[in-house]
């Protein structure tokens, strides 16, 4: 069960990329304290677009999760990925100053050594946000995301035993942004434990009640056969404990009461 222990009713924020997944569970979990902005709002590509947002807003945040976050799209898209996703957070990052919100940018585990586009797209936006900001470096998981989409329904599912990550959900991601808002400078939220895709798709079975043997196939990464190249090992240290199986054990409880 959500708690709302770290809400306070006079704090607002603006979520920019309103349509994002991230934002909405903002909208749902904080809908008192945020205002999510979309992208026909204000395109962050657009300075006159966040200026006219930021001088008519009395909200003292501004939460960034508009990017483009397919990887592929960065790939064949770099210019376009790099506008969005670094060079437009910079200007952001600037206004904020001028109008005096605290930006909170939501950066990637693919920001530290990164083997693509997107991952140097974020590592960069990372480069273009004032030291008196807070950027989130993460990773997180929906019902959304490839492995729990289809586990949801039932679905068997492919997943690398090779490539490792270490994800929180997005429920544990939102509140604890939320409960940090007015850090400084960089945090880092994953989970405690780094695991492989496999391994991940298997823990989702067993919260799902699933057998994984029958509905998580592994499978191998192989270096160059895709466009995309992947890191091997994107796990990052966490700056806050957060245990993977209770995180997953509850985000699924959540999503079967209808919750948030
Ligand atoms: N998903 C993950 O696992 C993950 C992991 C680590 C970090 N992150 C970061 O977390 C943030 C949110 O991720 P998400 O998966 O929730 O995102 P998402 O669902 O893919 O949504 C991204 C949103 O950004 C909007 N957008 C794109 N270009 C824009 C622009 N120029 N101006 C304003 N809005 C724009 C998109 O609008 P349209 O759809 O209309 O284009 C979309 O609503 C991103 O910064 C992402 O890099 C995500």
């Amino acid at each position: 069960m959500i708690t709302m222990e770290e809400s306070t009713q006079s704090e607002k924020a603006l979520v920019l990329g309103g349509g994002s997944t991230l934002a909405q569970y903002f909208k749902e979990i904080y809908p008192n304290n945020v205002v999510l902005v979309p992208k026909n709002i204000c395109n962050i590509t657009n300075p006159q677009e966040i200026k006219s947002l930021l001088a008519h807003s009395s909200a003292q945040y501004v939460i960034n999760t508009a990017a483009i976050t397919d990887m592929v799209q960065c790939e064949t898209n770099p210019k376009e990925c790099m506008h969005i996703n670094a060079e437009a957070v910079s200007t952001l990052s600037a206004l904020c100053l001028k109008y005096d919100k605290k930006l909170i940018h939501i950066s990637s585990n693919y920001a530290v050594n990164p083997t693509n586009v997107y991952g140097e797209s974020k590592r960069m936006s990372e480069k273009g946000v004032d030291p008196q900001f807070l950027i989130i470096r993460t990773s997180f998981f929906s019902e959304k995301t490839y492995a729990v989409k289809m586990l949801l329904s039932k679905k068997p599912v492919q997943a690398y035993k090779n490539l490792y990550f270490n994800p929180v959900s997005v429920v544990e991601l939102v509140r604890s942004i939320w409960k940090y808002r007015t850090h400084k400078g960089l945090m880092n939220i994953f989970a405690q434990e780094c695991v492989s895709y496999f391994e991940f798709a298997s823990m989702i079975c067993k919260a799902l009640r699933l057998d994984p043997e029958e509905y998580c196939i592994p499978t191998l990464y192989e270096k160059g056969a895709e466009v995309l190249q992947r890191s091997q090992n994107a796990c990052i240290d966490t700056d806050i404990p957060i245990a993977l199986n209770d995180d997953i054990a509850t985000f699924i409880q959540n999503t079967f009461h209808g919750l948030k």
